[in-house]
């Protein structure tokens, strides 16, 4: 860790994969970083800024200095933008993007910086792996969803009528880069809702980093930067190594990411993701699967208690009011549980820090976890 001037700390992550190896930049106003990593990557390629209206409103002086500097490096700059909303991240906004692109006579040489959440992330990523049979790009995130998750990774997709991210790839971009001044600007549940993610890493893999959310859990909420920079570096060191291990999701490794995210996606299916927002689904997920390593027998009782502290902590109290029946969770849970061969891999937890990833767990334990934690949540 390099300390640039006092009181900003800039953290860098490597992801050490078997074909590249990318940085993930965290620091306090680093577009000079991102400016300096297109000089240094080629000479006079064409960079094109993708992402919302919402986002270049809110960031002028980030836009600015990132057009000048290109500029004066000699760099020709394009802004392309989508509408927000999860209901963008489809194949028409593809299509745009592509023809928009072809407009402006982009080629295979040039370079896409994807500038958002996860959306612009994965829509991003979708056009830098298929256009021209694959453009570099970087992902430049703006909420702490994608900073301490999404953009790390490679996995780049977009929704079908028929479901959520069905279309993709693996593609990993050049490299990552989190400025977490850019998070001033986000809305309150959308930060709360990125650090269920965070609590995640903390349950899953690091019973040292629950502890530090639990101390820091006043500045975490007044944004402070330097907390932020802590926070979201180890978790993207977290994501760095499962990824490492397992690029393809295919050892029993990056599944442990999926914490939470079995019950988590149900949850957000049956409401049309609508109601909830990624991280807040994934948080009753999380609680879901808390008391069913209870009920099984694989935790010890207490578990449930540890999540709730975490999740209170750090903002996760109230969620929205409109919460669907358990049956029409079950019946989700069964269709995937169909779609993926008949078998319901869950990742359920033995301790903080224990993971275990569990066959088919009784349905009936499920049921009950469900129905107890959506009793709760209507009841507060
Ligand atoms: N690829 C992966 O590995 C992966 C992992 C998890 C989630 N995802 C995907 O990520 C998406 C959700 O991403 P998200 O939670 O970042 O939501 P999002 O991208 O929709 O952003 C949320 C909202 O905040 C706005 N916004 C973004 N940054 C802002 C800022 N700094 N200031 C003000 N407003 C800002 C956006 O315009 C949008 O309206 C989902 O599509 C999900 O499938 C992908």
């Amino acid at each position: 860790m390099a300390r640039i001037e006092p009181g900003l700390e800039r953290e860098t992550v490597s992801v050490n994969l078997p074909q590249r190896k990318y940085s993930v930049v965290v620091g306090s106003g680093i577009v000079k970083d991102i400016v300096d990593y297109i000089s240094y990557s080629a000479p006079s390629r064409t960079v094109v800024l993708l992402t919302q209206p919402p986002i270049a409103r809110a960031h002028p002086s980030f836009l600015k200095s990132l057009e000048e500097l290109l500029a004066g490096a000699g760099f020709p700059f394009h802004l392309v933008t989508f509408p927000s909303g999860e209901r963008y991240k489809n194949i028409n906004t593809v299509k745009k993007i592509y023809e928009k692109l072809l407009e402006l006579g982009v080629e295979r040489r040039d370079l896409l910086v994807a500038w958002g959440g996860g959306v612009v992330g994965d829509v991003g990523g979708f056009i830098a792996a298929s256009y021209l049979r694959g453009i570099d790009y970087l992902q430049v995130p703006t909420t702490l969803m994608a900073m301490v998750d999404s953009s790390i990774g490679g996995k780049v997709g977009i929704n079908l009528g028929e479901g959520k991210n069905l279309a993709g790839f693996f593609y990993q971009p050049k490299g990552v880069f989190c400025d977490v001044s850019l998070l001033k600007t986000l809305p309150r549940r959308e930060l709360v809702s990125g650090m269920a993610e965070v609590a995640k890493y903390a349950l899953v893999f690091q019973s040292s980093f629950y502890s530090f959310l639990l101390r820091n859990k006043q500045k975490l909420a007044s944004r402070d930067e330097t907390s932020l920079i802590r926070v979201i570096s180890r978790c993207a060191r977290l994501k760095a190594r499962m990824v490492k291990e397992d690029e393809l999701d295919l050892k029993d490794r990056r599944i442990l990411l999926n914490y939470g995210h079995t019950l988590g996606h149900a949850l957000e299916r049956v409401t049309s993701y609508r109601e909830l927002l990624h991280g807040e689904a994934v948080a009753l997920g999380m609680l879901v699967a808390a008391k069913i390593s209870e009920g099984m027998g694989l935790a010890d009782e207490g578990l449930y208690g540890v999540h709730r502290e975490l999740l209170e902590s750090l903002g996760i109290t109230s969620l929205p009011s409109f919460l669907p029946s358990s049956e029409e969770v079950m019946e989700v849970v069964r269709y995937d549980k169909k779609r993926a061969g008949g078998k319901l891999r869950m990742v359920l937890l033995r301790k903080v820090a224990s993971p275990a990833i569990v066959e088919d767990p009784p349905e009936r334990l499920i049921r009950r976890a469900l129905e107890e934690v959506l009793k709760e949540e209507k009841g507060r």
